[in-house]
């Protein structure tokens, strides 16, 4: 049984969520490995509407066990009410959901030291940058300390806060809570992978946002790449059979930093209409684009994608010319290859004519119009990978599998 990581191909909203619950029924486990409640992965099923900040988007599938790995920044209490919005729509958590003790703590003291330098990258205010700076600092507090002696000193090392006793007290009390579904992940993943058991792993973010391969400064704190999968959870790189890279059909962005392919017109106010590009966490209005072909060749590289699933296909429906980013100019010379910074990089356009008809919910290749199967041809010459998956609406069936 194959063991899969499904990363975001460009500033994370790619629509991971859908694509992570279409291959998690295939899955025995679905794993998170880096990031925290930043992230905000949107499933619809039977007309509602999910959205997971913590918690793998697997838990909706009642037979997959779903690991949160010690790649993570966790938040205590945004956890426990995901567990209990979870359970009080009927879905049950206990017993398929674990969480490493390895998982660093975001403490409620990160929340509020977001200050003029994350307003300036626009973070989502989760204090994850905070989380990770104290972690790499080896000050951070681990979810595994909540049930150690020392915990009081621990936090008195990283927090210049007063009243400590009373904050550890309150980690404990949730520390409870969250007790039974504490499990050292690293043993039961690689058991599981020796029983020969299908893993996925389910990155957040996007490839653009990684703390290394992204638009630094203007990125996430974690690796948000393929390879994170394997840092953040203990399961070696010769155990991952294949990397699923997701891309929307045009580009979006949250938060600030530089984005050639931007479209600050009423066409880019049609792509965020249309495509209800609002982020899932933080309902901040979403920065809309032409795809950047040149990023893209780009993200499937950094990760080693082998498959790629293209969402959204239908929001570009009614837009009769479409445009596609296959350079930039900077300072006068054409360049094709991602650069350091995209700062003063001017796309270089190829247009292509829209096909002006509905494709949403369409299924079969076939029924797509000519012009659309055109659009995502010319995608996959590009890249050099091929597109298995073009999702044409946000129900579950709503998608036309290529093989
Ligand atoms: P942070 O992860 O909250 O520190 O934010 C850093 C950057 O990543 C900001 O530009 C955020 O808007 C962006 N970001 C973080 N999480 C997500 C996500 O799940 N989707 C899209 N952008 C995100």
């Amino acid at each position: 049984m194959p063991s899969r990581v499904v990363v975001g191909l460009q500033w994370g909203d790619e629509g991971k969520g859908r694509v992570i619950d279409s291959l998690a029924g295939e899955a025995d486990i679905v794993v998170r490995y880096q990031g925290g409640a930043n992230a905000g992965h949107t499933v619809w099923v039977d007309s509602k509407r999910y959205v997971f900040h913590l918690i793998p988007s697997g838990i909706l599938h009642p037979e997959t066990t779903c690991i949160m790995g010690g790649g993570m920044v966790v938040d205590l209490q945004a956890l426990l009410d995901e567990i209990d919005g979870l359970n009080d729509r009927g879905i049950n958590t206990q017993g398929h959901l674990f969480l490493s003790p390895r998982a660093h703590l975001v403490l409620p003291q990160h929340k509020g030291s977001e200050g003029l330098w994350e307003k300036r990258i626009g973070t989502t205010l989760k204090g994850i940058g905070p989380a990770y700076a104290q972690k790499y600092a080896r000050l951070g507090v681990r979810v595994g300390d909540l049930y150690q002696e020392g915990l009081e000193e621990k936090l008195r090392l990283s927090l210049a806060e007063e009243d400590i006793q009373g904050l550890a007290q309150r980690l404990q009390e949730q520390g409870e809570r969250i007790r039974p579904y504490i499990r050292d992940v690293e043993p039961l993943l690689n058991r599981a992978l020796q029983e020969g058991k299908s893993l996925l792993f389910e990155g957040a973010q996007g490839t653009l946002l990684d703390i290394d391969q992204g638009t630094y400064p203007f990125v996430t704190s974690s690796h948000t790449t393929a390879g994170g999968a394997c840092v953040g959870t203990g399961v070696g790189p010769t155990k991952i059979d294949e990397v699923i890279g997701v891309t929307k059909s045009y580009a979006t962005r949250v938060g600030n930093g530089p984005f050639p392919t931007e479209l600050g017109d009423e066409l880019g106010e049609l792509l965020q209409r249309d495509g209800e590009e609002y982020g899932a966490t933080t309902g901040r209005p979403r920065r809309c684009g032409w795809l950047d072909l040149v990023a893209l060749r780009y993200a499937c590289q950094v990760n080693g994608v082998q498959r790629v699933a293209l969402t959204k296909l239908d929001v570009l429906d009614r837009v009769p010319r479409i445009k596609l980013c296959v350079a930039y100019l900077y300072k006068g010379e054409r360049i094709e290859e991602f650069p350091l910074s995209l700062d003063h990089c001017e796309p270089v356009y190829e247009e292509l004519p829209g096909w002006e008809n509905p494709t949403k919910g369409t299924r079969d290749f076939g029924k797509l119009p000519q012009k659309a199967r055109d659009y995502i041809k010319r995608i996959v010459d590009y890249i050099g990978v091929k597109i298995c998956w073009a999702f044409t609406g946000p129900r579950r069936e709503d998608v036309v599998e290529m093989g």
